[in-house]
């Protein structure tokens, strides 16, 4: 038997340790993710003792780092597959274990059959995160079905109370928080969508049923894949925890050709201590330091002209709220959907991407021209992956899009998904789009994806199923090259608002769409939860008009830029009907904004709460911003003061605008004073500067 030092490996981050080790079994073991250990500490993991015995044989239930399909293995398992056979039941020889560039990947082969597994471990010396992933090999000449291949499976160490954070929601009401206890056995999220989805986000974290947002312990794991996924927590019947997450959905399986590869996206997992705020800061400097392609760039404020117009307009109106959006300060200036082809409704159009004739006689020249003169960027709408059935596109080529023999073609907003797994579709749709940027002069695309695969087919092709993984590779690859050809063009990444939101897209486009809701105050929720693992430079937030088109809901100008002030604030109004006086707060608020954003775009997140008041707060350098919103205050109360966080409290903090001095101690122990109007929608922003 080897020295038991050659068969634990401990992967080490600046303030954790996630330590794994072979049984006799060559069965890979989860035995900490916590504190940082030294290597002695690791190595006493082995004495611990063994869980007491039951006279049923052990299958390691949420105890496997490598939960592979095998004996005695009753619960989830991450690696799943199916041999030429028949066989389905794996056993793993661990042959190495190899480090390079900050990357530990331990190496397996089934003991009879033609299979490699490689599971890579990826740590680094800025953030507690670590990223993982898996590589299957056929070394073999038949085809293996893979099953399912979760990228990781993360063992948790044991807890009393745990407890599961998760981000559900639907559309206009996404990444909504919410805090269970995991239940008994198998808690499984996901999309089956062919997106990300709406319906939950690739992120969970647990916690030991007694974490604050200030205080304890969050195991948090965020999977980077925009296509279908799932996230398996599993509660043994003894309370053990282990999360387990992948790409892929069941029943869709995955055919691994002799000779062939198969990589995972990275599963990222990361254990802090200091509450649910430090988690999310984490997150955010993860995403700044690790994902983000210009994370030191600032987002500009934008100015989107969907509300304004819907599908409803000239090159003129176009032009005039350009010019209304310049004078706010707005710094880019996006044109939605309703530009090309005959798309002056949603039913016709899509994919047919020249700028139609009517609204665009002289090509999108002279708006770019218009816009630049302005001294805005430009940006334009597309959504590169549908096609309108009554579209040139779709009379070309009816065989381009998702269907099974024999089955209607359903639409969702009279449109059809194309198979972006088709090679050449791929390669359509890259060229189309590199034409139209070559053509013109954007700087900006929103990139948009308005429904979900149904009739998810491929006649012809022998292996179907490969559709829901290559459409997203696809997807990628096509950003990709975008992306290198056109090194200035900024991406916004949209799926009928905050469809598609994950590290995968986050790693190729500059920001997201949050969220169709533009309401300000349904938007606090939706971006409280958003914020526990995406940074605020990526989350676009727009202000429109009052009452909101969508709820009716009537909220003060001052609100609704404090709420958006929070993201990557954006203008969504239809500027040619706003007051004198509302352009003209508006543009001073654009203007405070635009000296917070270093703070919010690129300092650290505190939420705030107190009472009926909430807020966050950022904080970089010298500097803390504080933005605070309250619904209705009751009768006969005042607002209570919010407490800061994070603060020195030795330190006096100037209050801009009003030189009002703050001491870091009474901010930190009684909180601030906002000042809040009395009545219903009110808010506040308040700059801090610490003295020197
Ligand atoms: C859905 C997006 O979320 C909206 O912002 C807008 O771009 C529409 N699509 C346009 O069709």
């Amino acid at each position: 038997m080897p020295a038991r030092e050659t068969r634990l490996w401990a992967v080490d981050t600046p303030n954790t340790s996630y330590v794994v080790a072979l049984d006799d079994h060559d069965r890979l073991h989860g035995l900490h993710w916590g504190p940082r250990l030294a290597p002695e500490q690791a190595l006493a993991l082995l004495d611990l003792p063994e869980a007491p015995f039951r006279p049923v044989v052990d299958g390691c239930d949420a105890r496997l780092d490598l939960s592979a399909a095998s004996a005695f293995r009753y619960g989830h398992n991450g690696l799943q597959v199916r041999f030429a056979d028949g066989t389905r039941d794996l056993e793993l020889a661990f042959t190495e274990a190899a480090e390079a560039d900050g990357a530990l990947t331990l190496v397996f082969t089934d003991r009879h059959y033609p299979l490699e597994v490689r599971s890579t471990y990826r740590a680094f010396t800025d953030t507690d995160v670590i990223e993982r992933s898996l590589v299957l090999r056929n070394t073999g000449t038949e085809d293996i079905e893979v099953v399912r291949a979760d990228s990781a499976t993360w063992v948790l160490p044991e807890l009393e109370t745990p407890r599961l954070g998760q981000l559900h929601g639907e559309w206009g009401a996404e990444t909504q928080l919410t805090r269970t206890a995991v239940p008994h056995g198998e808690t499984v999220i996901g999309s089956r969508r062919g997106i990300t989805g709406h319906q939950a986000n690739p992120w969970v974290a647990v916690d030991d049923g007694q974490t604050t947002e200030t205080r304890g312990p969050v195991w948090s794991t965020a999977l980077a894949w925009s296509g279908t996924w799932r996230i398996t927590v599993e509660k043994t019947p003894r309370g053990r925890v282990a999360v387990s997450a992948g790409f892929g959905h069941d029943p869709v399986s995955i055919r691994l050709r002799g000779g062939e590869t198969l990589e995972t996206p990275v599963c990222a997992g990361l254990h802090t201590d200091g509450g649910f705020a430090a988690a999310a800061g984490a997150w955010h400097d993860y995403a700044r330091a690790h994902v983000l392609p210009h994370p030191d760039e600032d987002r500009p404020v934008l100015y989107n002209s969907w509300e304004a117009t819907e599908f409803d307009f000239t090159a003129e109106d176009q032009m005039r709220l350009a010019k209304g959006a310049a004078a706010m300060g707005c710094e880019l200036f996006v044109m939605d959907d309703g530009w090309f082809g005959s798309r002056t409704h949603d039913g016709a159009g899509l994919g047919d991407w020249t700028p139609n004739p009517d609204r665009f006689p002289d090509g999108l020249g002279p708006l770019i021209e218009h816009v630049h003169g302005l001294g805005m960027r430009f940006g334009i709408w597309v959504e590169p992956e549908m096609v309108n059935p009554d579209s040139d596109l779709y009379r070309a080529h009816p065989d381009w899009v998702y269907h099974q023999p024999h089955r209607r073609r359903s639409e969702v907003r009279r449109q059809l998904v194309l198979n972006l797994a088709r090679p050449d579709v791929a390669e359509w749709v890259h060229a189309r789009l590199d034409e139209l940027l070559s053509a013109n002069a954007i700087d900006f695309v929103k990139w948009d994806m308005n429904r979900p695969f149904t009739e998810a087919g491929w006649p012809g092709e022998d292996d179907p199923d490969r559709l829901w993984f290559d459409h997203t590779r696809n997807l990628y690859a096509i950003l990709d090259r975008l992306r290198a050809d056109h090194p200035a063009l900024r991406i916004e990444s949209c799926s009928s608002g905050g469809g598609r939101v994950d590290f995968g897209i986050l790693r190729r486009t500059d920001q997201v769409w949050t969220s169709d809701n533009t309401d300000a105050v349904d938007r606090i929720a939706i971006q409280e939860g958003f914020a526990q693992v995406y940074p605020a430079r990526v989350m676009g937030a727009w202000v429109t008009d009052s009452p909101n088109p969508w709820t009716r809901r009537a909220v003060p100008l001052e609100f609704r830029f404090h709420v958006a002030m929070a993201g990557a604030l954006a203008v969504g109004g239809d500027l040619r009907v706003w007051s004198e006086e509302d352009l003209a707060r508006g543009a001073e608020l654009v203007a405070d904004y635009k000296r917070i954003r270093p703070a919010v775009q690129h300092g650290r997140r505190r939420p705030l709460r107190a009472g009926a008041v909430a807020g966050v707060q950022y904080d970089r350098g010298d500097r803390t911003v504080v933005l605070a919103w309250r619904r209705s205050r009751a009768f006969g109360y005042r607002d209570p003061l919010l407490k800061l966080h994070g603060l020195d409290p030795g330190a006096r903090y100037r209050e801009r605008g009003t030189d009002r001095l703050h001491h870091g101690a009474v901010l930190l122990s009684h909180g601030l004073d906002l000042r809040l109007d009395p009545g219903d929608y009110a808010s506040a922003m308040i700059e801090l500067v610490r003295e020197a």
